[in-house]
């Protein structure tokens, strides 16, 4: 199967829709549609079961996963895409038309279809670094734990900031910064 940006499994990507951004999933299958996962009551879902659309952009910059899952999107940070929006920092970005095609109690199951080519902005290599992903790892047990406060959540988290401090570069430490103050840890933890 020939896939582009998004591969087989789950690409984290930054989502933005109409004057929002925030990491979300992309959920690919052999022989399927491009699909998301959302949790009622985000902005993301809002829009997009609002407005029909989304874009998938792709960051070199760990420090946006763990800022966006907590914070809004200024609005110079967003740019047109044609009709869309998409994160002026993008690497590359892939515009989708999205539709809601079933419901749960938590959640929405939403069909992804290109509404467009994938544009990349700034082709690079992707570096393969432990911090950068433990801050990913991280900020989602982040957006959960400031929910329920698990314990088992606040383990997994430690050791992120953990890996973080050791793996990370200047952006990941800056994230692992942001993470420690959503989640109430203290500086040493
Ligand atoms: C890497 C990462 C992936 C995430 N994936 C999803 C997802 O697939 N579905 C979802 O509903 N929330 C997901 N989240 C949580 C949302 O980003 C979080 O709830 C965010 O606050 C929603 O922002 P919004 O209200 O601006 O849409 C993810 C968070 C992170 C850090």
């Amino acid at each position: 199967m020939e896939l582009g940006l998004v591969s087989e499994g789950i690409t984290e990507v930054i989502a933005v829709t109409k004057d929002n951004a925030a990491p979300i999933g992309i959920i690919q299958r052999e022989g399927q549609c491009p699909k998301l996962i959302l949790f009622k009551g985000s902005k993301t879902e809002e829009n997009i079961r609002k407005y029909g659309w989304v874009t998938a952009n792709f960051v070199s910059d760990a420090y946006v996963y763990a800022k966006y899952a907590f914070y809004d999107a200024a609005p110079e940070e967003l740019t047109k895409a044609g009709a869309f929006q998409r994160l002026s920092a993008a690497d590359a970005y892939i515009p989708y038309h999205a539709s809601v095609v079933h419901e749960t109690e938590n959640t929405y199951l939403v069909d992804l279809t290109p509404a467009g080519e994938e544009v990349i902005i700034s082709p690079g290599v992707r570096r393969v670094n432990r911090g950068f992903d433990a801050v990913v790892d991280a900020s989602v047990h982040a957006t959960r734990y400031v929910r329920t406060h698990s314990e088992e959540l606040a383990e997994r988290i430690r050791y992120d900031l953990a890996l973080i401090r050791k793996c990370g570069g200047c952006r990941e430490q800056e994230a692992a910064e942001l993470l420690r103050g959503v989640c109430g840890f203290t500086d040493t933890e």
